[in-house]
């Protein structure tokens, strides 16, 4: 935000109030309440922040009205066909697309911290094998202080930007161990030779007892989901990492409970549960019963992959993702799956009735998703900690913007209080 180059107005009571109006360089203005309580002694209410400016960012401006998404200036349309993720992830992280030689070292530092140490091991075997790898993984990205306490230290520069690493390295190697411990198969260590995309595949499905090839496509469809999903401003997860570290606490720790966050069905946990959606469907001719429950304001449905808080128009991360649900489909050979027609036929009747044109509902990022990895042969239970491993170069990227920041401070929400007032104790036997 540049500064305040004019004010607005606030009368309460008949007294008026300067509040600060700040610009952005994309985005509607913002008022500087920020001295608004010691001021005028009132509090603003805002629940679910949905005017709420909570931080100044420079890396990613959604514009929702128009299906806009750019990273650090960039659309996501762009960087999805053009870049590849970990070139993403650099962006997110310093600002500016990398030289090809500071590609090569970035490229380099993150292949070199994919193992985890080898302790973690026994700390994955204290799960129940029937344990959602999500509450595997906050599990054990949250014990990864204990494992790596030289990166802990959250004033000292130098360990953030190890521990950014290590969280971009070490995320998809648990996951395919969250995943691989489900299934009772060993795990797979990574291996340097192959690209990030390529590595996480190996980790998930290749066996020690024979060879394992990653499908190009199949990579390059990987690298676009987590390209896809690389950091999306300020939704809840982020808010949370945020927050968590605004108390300063370790990186580790805050990334856990971004991924504890992303767990909600509301959030990341939309793409699990819109492929069963899509499952329990199971035919086109149900699919008006579906709508008619999610209109249905006395029916808690909601049809998932549908509706965000921000996208009042197409999400344009949808629109890549439906074309690599046809590319990879169509590789392995599976155009006539049946899911995939309830997919388009529930898109189609959607976007075509009144309900969700008039309340601007239409496809997220979570709607085809859950379909290329269903095909590609992963079960619904790790959709969602494949978007946490994608995600967490976007926390990682606003956690660190923090400390650069200095209007920085504890988060400390205020609230409308509605509750007794005070009352004197009663003993227990004359209650
Ligand atoms: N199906 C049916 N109706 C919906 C849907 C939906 N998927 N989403 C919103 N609505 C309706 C609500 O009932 C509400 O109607 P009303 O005004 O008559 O009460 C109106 O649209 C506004 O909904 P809110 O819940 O107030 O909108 P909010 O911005 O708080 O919620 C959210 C956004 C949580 C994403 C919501 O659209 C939803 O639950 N979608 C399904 C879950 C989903 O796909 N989540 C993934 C989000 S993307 C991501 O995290 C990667």
């Amino acid at each position: 935000m540049t500064d305040a180059s004019n004010t607005a107005q606030l009368t309460i009571n008949g007294k008026s109030y300067d509040l600060p109006v700040l610009s952005p360089t994309a985005g509607p203005d913002v008022l500087d309440i920020r001295k608004l309580y010691a001021q005028a002694g009132v509090f603003t209410y805002d629940p679910g922040y949905t005017s709420t400016a909570s931080c100044d960012s420079t890396i990613t401006f959604i514009d929702g009205d128009e299906g806009v998404l750019l990273h650090r200036g960039y659309p996501i349309g762009q960087l999805a066909e053009k870049s590849h993720y970990l070139e993403v992830c650099y962006l997110l992280l310093y600002g500016e697309l990398p030289t090809a030689s500071a590609l090569e070292d970035f490229e380099d530092r993150v292949t070199r911290h994919t193992m985890v140490h080898e302790q973690m091991h026994n700390f994955f075997r204290g799960f129940r094998r029937d344990a959602h790898p999500m509450a595997t993984m906050v599990g054990v990205v949250g014990a990864m202080s204990a494992f790596y306490a030289d990166s802990a230290d959250v004033n000292d520069p130098w360990q953030r930007e190890v521990a950014s690493i290590r969280m971009i390295a070490k995320l998809p190697t648990i996951a395919a161990m969250a995943y691989k411990y489900s299934i009772g198969q060993p795990f797979v260590y990574p291996r340097n030779d192959l690209d990030y995309a390529s590595n996480f595949l190996n980790m998930c499905f290749s066996v020690p007892a024979e060879n394992y090839q990653v499908d190009p496509i199949l990579s390059r469809a990987m690298d676009r989901i987590f390209t896809l999903h690389a950091d999306h401003e300020q939704n809840a997860s982020t808010s949370t990492v945020r927050l968590a570290s605004s108390s300063g606490a370790n990186p580790f720790a805050c990334i856990a409970a971004g991924i504890a966050c992303l767990w909600g069905p509301a959030h990341g946990g939309a793409n699990q549960a819109c492929l069963e959606m899509l499952k329990e469907i199971g035919t086109v001719d149900r699919i008006p019963e579906f709508i008619a429950r999610a209109k249905d304001k006395d029916d808690p449905f909601r049809l998932m992959g549908f509706g965000h808080r921000v996208y009042k128009n197409f999400d344009p991360r949808a629109t890549v993702m439906k074309q690599s649900a046809d590319e990879v489909l169509d590789l392995l050979g599976i155009e006539d799956n049946p899911i995939l027609q309830v997919a388009k036929e529930l898109e189609k009747q959607a976007l075509d009735d009144p309900y969700f044109a008039e309340k601007k509902l239409f496809p997220n990022v979570d709607f085809y998703s859950g379909i290329i990895l269903e095909a590609m042969g992963f079960p619904t239970s790790m959709f969602t900690p494949i978007f946490a491993l994608s995600r967490t170069v976007g926390w990682i990227s606003q956690w660190k913007e923090q400390f650069s920041d200095p209007a920085h401070k504890i988060g400390r929400p205020r609230q409308l209080y509605r509750g007794e007032t005070q009352r004197d104790y009663v003993d227990v036997e004359n209650r």
